[in-house]
């Protein structure tokens, strides 16, 4: 495991003990900072080892959450020495060799890899499990997102500044920033990645380019926003989506409630839906409030909150690895 020190590599080995993933041996990679700690692993513990080129001898399989540059500098090695990489980067997702996969959308495309899976950003793949069982059903013609994007997006030390900070404002005091470029405490700002010549951050250009390529739709028009709340570990998106023509909203809430990795939160009475809580440390992402757009008749809106360090990293990847194990499709 490559990064195993993250946030997400912390949630890779508590998903492989709890879903009895089958290894012989384990190797916590990280970086030099971090060579000799431990993390906890099956009731005793894992001695962290910096990364180098021998660690990947022997080895069948790597899960990289070390981020792109990391990834770009070794997995050429870990695929030259025999493994398969999963890879939780952004470094491989556009490469028209290497698959990226949803288990739950586009298992089939696993099998086309070259050495290299690539595990797709964390708001795509909420959006795309929420998509997917209403494009079988009906042509999607057009998506506009906007996300509410937890801290844990940016890592384990962006949350730990959230909390920190946090702590600072109640405490009277002025928040400073040093992970993320502003205070997330009591706070939001827009998506921090870097923007182009047509006003996307790099976040937006990201969920627009890998949607389309898991639902192998490639002209599909979607327009995204992204916004980092305070939050410190599910992601939320408000979703419009246009059909070819106009789609019952009972028969998608019945789409929805019966797809796989979603689960529907929705009490129009009590007005009770989907919330960052109601997700955070479980594996289903939480869809509602599915209603008709007043201002289309083609077009729906709903609400979803995923939790982004399971189904948007950590537990996406395993599902890719079980797979390659040859089990179902979930
Ligand atoms: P380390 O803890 O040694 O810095 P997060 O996204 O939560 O910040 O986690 C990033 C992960 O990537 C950590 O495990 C971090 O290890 C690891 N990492 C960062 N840079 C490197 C690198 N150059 N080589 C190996 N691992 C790295």
């Amino acid at each position: 495991m490559l990064g195993a020190t993250g946030a997400v590599g912390r949630e890779l080995l508590e998903l492989l003990e709890e879903r009895r993933f089958p290894i012989a041996e384990l190797r916590a990679l990280a970086s030099a900072r971090s060579a000799g700690t431990t993390l906890p692993w099956q009731g005793s513990s894992l001695t962290v080892q910096e990364c180098c080129s021998e660690a990947f001898d022997g080895v069948d399989l790597v899960l990289a959450s070390a981020g792109g540059s990391t990834s770009r500098t070794w997995a050429p090695a870990a695929v030259a020495a025999g493994a398969v990489v999963i890879d939780n980067s952004s470094a491989f997702r556009m490469d028209p060799e290497v698959p990226l996969v949803v288990p739950e959308v586009n298992p089939d495309a696993v099998w086309s890899h070259s050495g290299v899976i690539a595990n797709p950003n964390c708001t795509t793949i909420l959006l795309t499990l929420a998509l997917a069982p209403l494009q079988a059903r009906c042509p999607i013609e057009r998506v506009v997102v906007s996300t509410y994007q937890s801290a844990s997006g940016a890592g384990a030390q962006a949350m730990e500044e959230l909390r920190q900070l946090s702590r600072t404002v109640l405490d009277g005091g002025t928040p400073r920033s040093s992970v993320l470029p502003h205070s997330l405490a009591f706070n939001l700002f827009l998506h921090n990645s870097p923007i182009d010549a047509s006003g996307y951050c790099e976040e937006e250009r990201k969920m627009i380019r890998e949607t389309r390529k898991i639902m192998g739709l490639p002209d599909l028009r979607l327009t995204a926003t992204c916004v980092r709340v305070p939050v410190l570990r599910a992601h939320s998106e408000m979703v419009n989506i246009s059909f070819r023509e106009p789609f019952p909203v009972q028969e998608a809430r019945d789409l929805l409630a019966a797809a796989p990795g979603v689960d529907l939160i929705e009490d129009f009475e009590a007005n009770r839906f989907p919330m960052p809580t109601d997700v955070t440390g479980r594996d289903p992402i939480a869809v509602g409030r599915i209603r008709q757009d007043c201002s289309d008749p083609t077009s729906l809106e709903l609400w979803l909150c995923g939790d982004q360090i399971r189904k948007g990293a950590a537990l996406n990847a395993v599902q890719i690895a079980e797979l390659l194990l040859g089990a179902p499709s979930p």
